[in-house]
């Protein structure tokens, strides 16, 4: 019997898979990412399920414990490692992040989960092409804590909202949202569970529509 195991269903790099239309090149992405990279890992797997015509050319991530790291080695995606401790300022980490995005080719930005303040190196170096993904129905419930906040507001429907990026944070024209109930016996970490299926299903999507503005 095979045994289970956590790595993706499939071992094909979602790189290797031919575009969904062979007229039109796959979008050029660069993954920022902090932490485990659920969603990194939903959008290669999009690409690998052909809902999205897309290559991952590179993850960035800035915590050396970040999980996501491992998921791209499992994808034979590169990672590269910017710690920001090792950078006197924001702008001297977004400056290694552009030449990084750069030297990979990369046209659009996603990030996934990324725990940094972004400045406009980054911002202006891929004008509108920058995508965030926030825990919240923007604008409402903006920065890190954004599922606690909406837990202790006691809300009933909150959600989860992928836009683009401007200098404000969480800011910048918002691409697409699901609503997410809070149930009365949720707890944080519950309804964190059922933000991120959410999130999982719509960051590919978004990200194929961004395209198309
Ligand atoms: C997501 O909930 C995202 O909305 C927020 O950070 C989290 C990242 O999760 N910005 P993961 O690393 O993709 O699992």
């Amino acid at each position: 019997m095979i045994a289970a195991s956590n790595d993706p269903p499939s071992l094909i790099s979602p790189n290797s898979e031919l575009p969904l239309n062979p007229d039109i090149a796959p979008l050029k992405l660069g993954v920022l990412a902090s932490g485990s990279g659920s969603n990194f890992e939903a959008i290669a797997q999009a690409i690998v399920n052909r809902q999205l015509n897309a290559k991952i050319h590179v993850l960035i991530y800035n915590n050396p414990n970040a999980k996501a790291a491992e998921r791209a080695a499992r994808w034979h995606i590169p990672a590269v490692l910017l710690n920001h401790r090792d950078f006197t300022s924001r702008e001297a980490l977004d400056g290694a992040i552009v030449q990084t995005l750069s030297d990979h080719d990369v046209e659009w930005v996603i990030m996934a989960g990324w725990m940094r303040i972004v400045t406009n190196g980054l911002i202006n170096a891929f004008r509108d092409r920058v995508i965030n993904i926030h825990p919240s129905l923007l604008p409402s419930f903006k920065g890190a804590h954004a599922i606690q906040q909406a837990f202790d507001a006691g809300v009933k429907i909150t959600g989860c909202t992928v836009h683009l990026v401007r200098l404000e944070v969480d800011s910048g024209p918002i691409l697409m949202q699901a609503a997410v109930p809070i149930l009365p016996d949720d707890t944080l970490e519950t309804l964190q569970t059922r933000i991120q299926v959410q999130e999982h299903r719509i960051f590919p999507r978004a990200i194929a529509i961004a395209a198309q503005l």
